[in-house]
C-alpha cells in the first residue's frame, strides 16, 4: 500500500497540471481557475422542466425510498435534458474545456433525489472524485438551504501543491481520494484555502473541478433535488463500459458502442 501511494505521488508530482493564465475569458472561468468552481443561474422554466423530467424518469425507473436515490443516464433517458446540457449549458462546457488540459465532453447527467430519514448525504464526507482534475455541473432543482443537504466546496484545494500536500497527509490510506473531516479543519486553519458551503436557491447551478476537495452536508429535512454532469475526455470504448457499469446505468440507456 505504502509503495503504491509512493508511486502515485511521484506521478502527481511529475503530471502537469496546466495552470492556465486567468483574465482571458470572464469572471466565471477566472474563479473555476483560481478557486475550483464557481455559480450561475438558468431560468425558472428550464429548472421547472428539468425537475418535471427528473420526476417523470424516477417514476419510470422505480427509484423510491430515502437516503442518496440516484438516477444515472438522465440525458439519455430524456431528449430534453440531453438538449439542455449540450446546448444551453454551451459556454460552461467552454470554460471547462479552456481550464481542462484534455477536451472533455458529457458523459451521463446523474438525476439525484436526497430524502431525509436516513441520515444522509450526497457523496458521504470529504473527498475527491479523483487527484489530476475532472469536472462537474451540479444544478439545485429545489431550495437548498443548511438544512437540505448543500454542497461544500474547498476554495483552491484543486490546486496542485494542495492536492500533493494532501497525497503526503493520506500517505498511509487505504483510500487516497477519501479524507477525516479533521483535514479540512487544519488546511483552512494554515490558511490554505476556505470551505465554502453553497447553499443556493432552485435553478443555482455549479461548475466544479471535482479533483478539489468536497462533500455533502447531511440533509436534516424534506428533500432535495438534482442534476449532476459527469464530464469526462474520450474514453476508451472499455472504459467507457466500466464506467456505464460502474456508476449502474439502467441497460436501456447504455450507449452501442460500434468499434
Ligand atoms: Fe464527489
Amino acid at each position: 500500500m505504502i509503495i503504491k501511494n509512493f508511486i502515485f505521488l511521484l506521478k502527481l508530482i511529475n503530471t502537469q497540471i496546466e495552470n492556465k493564465s486567468i483574465d482571458i475569458r470572464d469572471n466565471n472561468f477566472n474563479d473555476l481557475v483560481k478557486k475550483g468552481y464557481y455559480k450561475f443561474k438558468i431560468s425558472q422554466k428550464e429548472t421547472d422542466k428539468l425537475a418535471e423530467e427528473l420526476k417523470i424518469n424516477f417514476r419510470k425507473y422505480n427509484i423510491i425510498g430515502v437516503g442518496d436515490l440516484r438516477l444515472h443516464g438522465l440525458d439519455r433517458a430524456s431528449s430534453y435534458v440531453n438538449e439542455f446540457f449540450k446546448e444551453n449549458l454551451k459556454e460552461h462546457f467552454k470554460n471547462i474545456n479552456y481550464s481542462s488540459s484534455n477536451k472533455v465532453s458529457l458523459f451521463s447527467v446523474l438525476g439525484g433525489k436526497l430524502v431525509a430519514g436516513n441520515n444522509q448525504s450526497s457523496g458521504g464526507g470529504w473527498h475527491r472524485d479523483m487527484y489530476y482534475e475532472q469536472y462537474k455541473i451540479l444544478i439545485y432543482l429545489s431550495d437548498v438551504d443548511e438544512k437540505k443537504g448543500p454542497f461544500c466546496y474547498f476554495e483552491k484545494s484543486h490546486k496542485k501543491y494542495f492536492q500533493i500536500i494532501n497525497l503526503i497527509l493520506n500517505f498511509f490510506s487505504n483510500n487516497i481520494t477519501r479524507y477525516n473531516n479533521l483535514i479540512p479543519e487544519i488546511l483552512q486553519k494554515l490558511n490554505l484555502g476556505k470551505k465554502k458551503l453553497l447553499v443556493g436557491s432552485k435553478g443555482t447551478c455549479i461548475v466544479f473541478n471535482s479533483s478539489g476537495l468536497h462533500r455533502g452536508i447531511k440533509i436534516q429535512n424534506g428533500e432535495r433535488l438534482s442534476m449532476t454532469a459527469y464530464l469526462y475526455p474520450k474514453l476508451e470504448n472499455k472504459q467507457y463500459l466500466e464506467l456505464e457499469n460502474h456508476f449502474k446505468i439502467p441497460n436501456e440507456l447504455k450507449k452501442q458502442i460500434i468499434s
